[in-house]
């Protein structure tokens, strides 16, 4: 969205992600060899978290769609999937 839209809401960016430490969705790339480019993983990150705060038990079909706007033609997501994956383990513990 145009950060105009966003006016009167909530913003929440990668690095604030990090509250005094990764986030476990963060920490899950890393450990999963998820990351990317500067361009695409802090978008990958942050839709993956609400794709997870908003479905707790998500399927891998699940992810993959809900990650299929997130474009990258560097990847085969299959790092990616894994990761969030583990964050959602890790969330819901
Ligand atoms: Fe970021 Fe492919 S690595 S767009």
């Amino acid at each position: 969205v145009l950060a105009v839209q966003a006016d009167g809401s909530d913003v929440t960016t990668i690095e604030g992600l990090a509250n005094g430490g990764l986030h476990p969705m963060q920490q899950a790339f890393w450990d999963q060899h998820g990351l990317q480019c500067g361009y695409c993983t802090p978008g990958m990150i942050m839709s993956a978290t609400k794709l997870v705060e908003n479905n707790p038990d998500i399927t891998e079909e699940e992810i993959r769609h809900g990650l299929e706007g997130n474009i990258c033609r560097c990847t085969g997501y299959q790092n990616i999937v894994k990761a969030v994956q583990q964050a959602a383990e890790t969330m819901n513990a």
